[in-house]
């Protein structure tokens, strides 16, 4: 058996026990699926993560920036209490419309908001709102702009905040220093920031699974 076959398997097990998808979840997949978007969503079991680490966080309002077909958004959004807010920033029109009619779905749309555009044009937008500190935020989005998003993440948080970057291992092209691809030179620029910067406490963390060998940054705001 190959190892990546034994990573899918492992991950089915983990979510048949652990992370079950309910239809909303599986309705947002197979949506995305049906309208062409490419199968990039964090897995069930890392996705359960992000729900947890928002939890434990006891975070109230979530910034997201990359949202897909609304996947992560969804798992995200449901550690939220009622009147609790999460923005998500999209690139592309037609991710933002499919992720819309899944949030609706998953009758989220009350406390969740896709915004539309290039996040580096919707960030200064938002910041331009003063709106509370993210509790947590969650960079998924074009990793040649990471370390920008991370700037934009300190802008938008405060003390105590959790921020948690995507695909930081991408199997393991990210030890390379000579690898010239922007989404190389972006992450190693982003977490090389992250460990240097002194308002923040910070790890990475290899996974794999059904995505392959990638991996999470995650950095604490130093309160
Ligand atoms: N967080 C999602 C996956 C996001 S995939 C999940 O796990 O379910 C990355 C997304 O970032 C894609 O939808 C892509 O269109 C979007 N994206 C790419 N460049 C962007 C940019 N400059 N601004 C905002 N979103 C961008
Ligand atoms: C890609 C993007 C992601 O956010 C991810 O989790 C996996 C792959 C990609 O652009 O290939
Ligand atoms: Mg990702």
């Amino acid at each position: 058996m190959s190892e990546s076959q034994l990573w899918d398997d492992v991950d089915d097990y983990f979510t048949t026990h652990l992370t079950p998808e309910d239809e909303a979840l599986r309705a947002a997949l197979d949506n995305s699926e049906a309208a062409g978007l490419p199968s990039i969503a964090v897995t069930a079991p890392q996705a359960k993560l992000l729900q947890l680490l928002a939890q434990i966080q006891g975070a109230r309002t979530i910034l997201e920036i990359g949202t897909l077909g609304g996947y992560s958004t969804i798992w995200l959004a449901r550690a939220l209490p009622a009147d609790g807010r999460l923005v998500s920033l999209e690139y592309s029109p037609v991710h933002a419309e499919v992720a819309t009619r899944n949030l609706a779905r998953a009758d989220l749309d009350d406390i969740v908001e896709v915004r539309v555009g290039p996040a580096l044009e919707s960030l200064p937008r938002l910041a331009a709102e003063n709106p509370p500190p993210f509790d947590l935020v969650f960079i998924d989005a074009d990793k040649g702009n990471n370390p920008h998003y991370v700037e934009w993440a300190l802008e938008l948080t405060g003390p105590g905040s959790l921020i948690v970057v995507d695909n930081v291992v991408r199997g393991g092209r990210v030890a390379d220093a000579d690898n010239p691809a922007p989404d190389v030179q972006g992450t190693r620029t982003a977490l090389e920031l992250i460990g240097r910067h002194p308002k923040l406490s910070a790890t990475a963390i290899q996974t794999v699974g059904s995505k392959g060998y990638d991996g999470f940054a995650l950095a604490r705001v130093l309160p």
